[in-house]
């Protein structure tokens, strides 16, 4: 029987369509509620055993979109498709399974993981509860063959997390995501709690894991250099909505929003030879209350004028991506 989570030619894993998540929060003192435009209109397709980083500063929205891909929220308007069957529409049982299906990975081990049960239970637990037909010996061989995929030695199994380095629990996290055999990954800054040289190991690790089990991630990072090697495409938030999407080393060799540019000239560790040369970053985020008008960034931006400041700039393609620019064509 054909269901929602077959592959259909032609189709994209996933979709979002101008997914939009707004918070009401109360001013305080009578003064009324305002509201809070985390996410406002971000569209983007995911293909099997691809990865889409999604990258920006800090309050950007970035997890906010990630809650709502893993349906821990519901978006407050537009669509999201799972191979072209909208999710919203789904029946309870089919939602429970799009839930397995899509995983999540957090930027803290440590707070995700239930300190007092020994790895072996916490990889165990998704087993238990969706794969009621696995006895308890299939179960445990099935938590130790995912223990290995993620280079964790299988003796490991009777250890509680605060045993392991940061490292090793972000591979616990990286199993527990796996063991369901998931089609998508959301990983939100899954190595930014990492030392620089773990960081590596565990991008690496990701990889390998996508290249054996063919699972699809949307990577979450406010840092742009983390992404290079491990993302197909990149997707720049800013302030809730995309100001660039494009191919991953595209974007690196020639950032056309000046967005991007200035993410790309302040990134740490990008070796200043291949360092793009514009403006870094300047200013701080305005907030998602109380955006700017025209475009959200213009009171940053090195190239804005009259026309910037007024109307808001759609994202349009330009040159095998999309950028959300005035003058692109004359910056560029
Ligand atoms: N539950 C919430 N209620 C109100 N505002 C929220 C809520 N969650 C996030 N926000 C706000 O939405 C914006 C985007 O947040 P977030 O998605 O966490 O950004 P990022 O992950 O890119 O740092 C921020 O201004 C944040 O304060
Ligand atoms: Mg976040």
């Amino acid at each position: 029987m054909m269901s929602f989570l077959d592959s259909k030619p032609g189709v994209p894993l996933l979709e979002s369509d101008d997914l939009v998540r707004h918070y009401t929060v109360s001013r305080g003192l009578g003064r009324g509620d305002a509201v809070v435009k985390a996410l406002d209109g971000v569209s983007f397709t995911l293909e099997t055993a691809k990865t889409l980083a999604v990258v920006g500063e800090s309050g950007c929205g970035k997890s906010t979109l990630g809650r709502q891909l893993t349906l821990i929220e519901k978006p407050s308007a537009g669509a999201l498709k799972i191979n072209g069957a909208p999710v919203g529409k789904l029946s309870d049982a089919d939602a429970k399974l799009f839930r397995r299906t899509v995983q999540m990975i957090f930027q803290n081990p440590y707070g995700s993981l239930n300190p007092r049960k020994k790895v072996g239970q916490i990889l165990a637990e998704p087993v238990l509860l969706n794969m009621d037909h696995l006895g308890r010996k299939e179960r445990t061989e099935r938590v130790q063959e995912t223990m290995a995929k993620v280079g964790l030695r299988p003796e490991f199994i009777g250890r509680y997390p605060h045993m392991f380095s940061g490292g090793q629990r972000q591979r616990i996290a990286i199993a527990r995501a796996l063991i369901l055999e998931p089609k998508i990954i959301v990983a939100d800054e899954p190595v930014s709690a990492l030392d620089v040289s773990v960081q590596a190991q565990v991008l690496n690790l990701m990889m390998d894991l996508q290249d054996e089990m063919n699972v699809a991630y949307v990577f979450i990072s406010h840092d742009l250099s983390v992404v290079r090697h491990i993302a197909d495409d990149v997707m720049v938030m800013y302030l809730g909505r995309v100001a660039e999407k494009g191919p991953t080393e595209e974007l690196f060799k020639r950032p056309l929003h000046p967005y991007t540019r200035a993410l790309l000239a302040s990134a740490p560790r990008i070796d200043p030879a291949q360092r793009i040369k514009s403006e870094p970053l300047t200013g701080e985020l305005p907030s998602p209350i109380n955006p700017p008008s025209g475009c959200t960034f213009h009171k940053r931006c090195p190239f804005a004028t009259e026309q910037c400041a007024q109307i808001r700039p759609e994202l349009r393609p330009f040159d095998g991506r999309s950028v959300a620019c005035h003058r692109v064509e004359e910056i560029s």
